[in-house]
């Protein structure tokens, strides 16, 4: 196991999952070995369709001596269970957001993987994504200048009206801060560095919701979190956003704008990989696309850049402790919010390298 292809098994075959199949299956740098799941059922009809060669439980799937990595698309309360296991099976781990339900677990696992010499990588990995590439190499480049200011904004009725299983996301660990927080705070954190200081408040619409498709449709179930969380958030490197998480609004909206000495990036939906990417300088009147350059292979590529950077023994993007500050920051804000309070973070996530330019999933670079 020293060279070539890295062998990867996936837990949890649900929703996300055939994301990464279709993705994962395409690149020749890794081979999906597994498909491992509590309902087996589910996972042999997922390795049936995407042609993996065994599906079974999580400790028989955990068990080959193939599999490098486990790719953890487990819900979020099985997150830090389902690593640790993994990382007890000697195998390298990288999963679904957020990494844990709270960062004193998110820690246990980084010391596990630190102990046994493994590595933890996490999802999102759309900030790898041609996109927000783009733009880290637009705010490198100086073309807003100094950045001063965000506001990013993520707000629509919430995800019970398409998910046929939707209670995990109104659960602790979920709700619009954890579930999609992770997109935004991962893609803020990666341009502009880790965040030190954090104020927040909260609300929720209503104790209960209903399902809206699938075999569990017109089901009510029981809100545990708030589903609309204002935070104001100050990074190290200067700049302070205010952020809106909201699962209570009727208008679906996405934005995400950086604000600096010399005018406005409008970042692309950091749930997805491309573009576009418009900038907006003082004194212009419209918006002017940007080019945008580098990889829409989909989920999965955080796995691929794990994969060749364990091959390589280089760092990889998408880690354990870009997660955990997320997890942290995530974590602080609901207590900001609960308490009425400021609080103080310490500033520790790692500064990642840009993708290179010619950074392509489908080419093998593991021979
Ligand atoms: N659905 C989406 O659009 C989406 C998008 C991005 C990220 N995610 C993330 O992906 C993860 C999974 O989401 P999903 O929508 O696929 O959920 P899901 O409920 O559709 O699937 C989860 C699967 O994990 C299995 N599972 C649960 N606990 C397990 C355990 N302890 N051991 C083994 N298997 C276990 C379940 O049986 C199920 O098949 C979550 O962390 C979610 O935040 C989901």
């Amino acid at each position: 196991m020293t060279g070539g292809p890295v062998g990867v098994a996936l837990i949890g075959a649900g929703v996300i999952s055939t994301q990464y199949l279709t993705a994962l299956s395409t690149f020749p740098d890794v081979r999906v070995l597994a498909v491992g799941d509590l309902d087996i059922e589910r996972a042999r009809t997922a390795a049936r369709e995407y042609g993996v060669p065994v599906a079974g439980d999580t400790a028989s799937v955990l068990a080959l001596p193939e599999v490098e990595i486990v790719v953890n698309l487990t819900i979020p309360a099985a997150h830090a269970e389902v690593a640790t296991a993994a990382l007890r099976a000697g195998k390298h781990v990288y999963g679904e957001k957020p990494l844990a339900l709270a960062p004193s677990d998110g820690a246990k696992i980084l010391a596990e993987a630190q102990s046994r010499g493994l590595r933890v990588g996490s999802a999102p990995d759309t900030f790898l994504g041609a996109g927000l590439q783009s733009a880290a190499r637009a705010l490198a480049a100086g073309a807003i200048g100094q950045p001063v200011s965000v506001t990013a904004v993520t707000q629509g009725p919430g995800p019970e009206g398409w998910h046929p299983s939707p209670e995990f996301l109104y659960q602790y660990g979920a709700g619009p801060l954890f579930d999609i927080g992770p997109y935004y705070l991962t893609a803020l954190v990666s341009l502009l560095g880790p965040v030190t200081r954090v104020a927040a408040t909260a609300r929720q619409a209503r104790a209960e919701r209903v399902i809206g498709s699938g075999p569990k449709a017109g089901t009510a179930f029981t809100v545990e979190v708030p589903t609309h969380v204002s935070a104001l958030l100050d990074f190290a490197s200067g700049p302070s956003a205010s952020a809106t998480f909201s699962f209570d609004s009727s208008v679906p909206r996405r934005m995400i704008e950086i604000t600096g000495t010399e005018g406005t990036l409008s970042l692309p939906d950091p749930n997805t990989f491309g573009g576009p990417l418009r900038i907006r300088a003082f004194g212009e009147e419209e918006w002017r696309e940007l080019p945008v350059t580098g990889t829409t292979a989909g989920r999965g590529i955080g796995v691929l850049d794990m994969a060749r950077s364990i091959r390589g023994g280089t760092p990889h993007r998408a880690s354990g402790e870009l997660a955990q500050h997320v997890l942290e920051l995530m974590s602080t804000v609901t207590d900001c919010a609960e308490h009425h309070t400021f609080a103080d973070l310490e500033p520790r996530a790692p500064q990642i390298p840009l993708l290179p330019a010619d950074w392509t999933p489908e080419t093998a670079t593991l021979s």
